[in-house]
């Protein structure tokens, strides 16, 4: 299944991008209304794109009452809200809400790197979120950690049906004339190509310590990648901000895993899952033959 990745694509306003994928991600939504942090919010480097958007977005009841009926309405396809918020009562009392709701999954965004508040702990949060709704809930995870297969296992121990991995990794570009940081909060998150070795370490990862089910992203920007994600665990991947430049992603992408899927010699990509697990059959003594 191909998804966006949460707050890459808004499908009110490019409907026919979205229509391409089998589920669309909302941006994170918090309690009340955030305008986001000043701008200057994105800066392009020469690894990826950085931003410090700031978790920008109307605010769950604006969300609920206009945005989220407008999006089935528009869309076809499932609609997974993504959920964020500063402690473990604002994303439960934000679950609940949702339980009536379009929504066929919740997101939990347990990784911004661009907001100051901290949240409460990830498996506090999935648990108080266990308790309010029974809508799929998704712990979105990151790969900062330095223990990710750690916090997955305490995720899913707590509750969670599935794992989104990764979000964007903090990082800084400074102005090359002033030497003064690009983005007015000085760090914002970084996404793009540079960060798919990252996902492929965590998805590796975390699937062998839960076997949840994984949405793979980070760096998505062919179906190569895409099956590389699915060959270490991932059995959804999400395109972010490849969409950002290519509106085409979705159906290019699709074409071309099943395309790398012939030349991994499987026959579809989902025979390419847990590939990356397999262990690598040795001969009778147990060492490497290697001439
Ligand atoms: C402009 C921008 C806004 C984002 N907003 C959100 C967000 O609201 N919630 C969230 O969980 N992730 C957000 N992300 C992170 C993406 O969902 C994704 O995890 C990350 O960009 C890695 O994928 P990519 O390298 O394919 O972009 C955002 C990323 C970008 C570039």
């Amino acid at each position: 299944m191909l998804l966006n990745a949460s707050g890459c694509l808004d499908a009110l306003v490019a409907p026919d991008v979205a229509r391409q994928l089998d589920a669309f991600v909302t941006k994170t939504i918090t309690p009340l209304p955030r305008e986001g942090n000043a701008p200057p919010r994105i800066a392009e480097t020469a690894y990826g794109m950085l931003n410090a958007i700031g978790l920008a977005n109307p605010g769950r009841d604006a969300f609920l009452r206009q945005t989220l009926p407008r999006l089935a309405e528009v869309l076809e396809i499932p609609i997974w809200v993504s959920v964020g918020g500063f402690s473990a009562q604002d994303y439960a009392e934000t679950c609940a809400a949702m339980d009536r709701s379009d929504a066929a999954v919740i997101e939990l965004n347990l990784s911004c790197p661009n907001v100051d508040e901290a949240a409460d702990g990830a498996t506090e949060i999935v648990a108080a979120c266990r308790d309010a709704t029974a809508i799929p809930l998704y712990a979105k995870l990151s790969a900062a950690h330095p223990d990710v297969g750690a916090v997955a296992v305490a995720v899913a121990e707590a509750g969670a049906d599935g794992l989104s991995l990764i979000n964007t990794l903090r990082g800084a570009a400074l102005d090359p004339r002033t030497l003064k940081p690009a983005l007015a909060r000085t760090t914002g998150g970084l996404s793009g190509p540079s960060l798919k070795p990252v996902a492929l370490a965590a998805v590796h990862a975390c699937y062998a310590a839960t076997g949840l089910p994984i949405v793979g992203m980070g760096g998505v920007t062919t179906g190569q990648d895409a099956l590389e994600l699915i060959a270490c665990g991932a059995r959804d991947v999400a395109l972010g901000t490849v969409l950002f430049s290519d509106p085409d992603a979705p159906a290019r992408i699709r074409a071309e895993l099943a395309e790398a899927a012939k030349r991994a010699d499987v026959a579809t990509p989902d025979d390419a899952f847990g590939r990356a697990h397999e262990r690598e059959k040795l001969p009778h003594s147990g060492r490497k033959v290697t001439a």
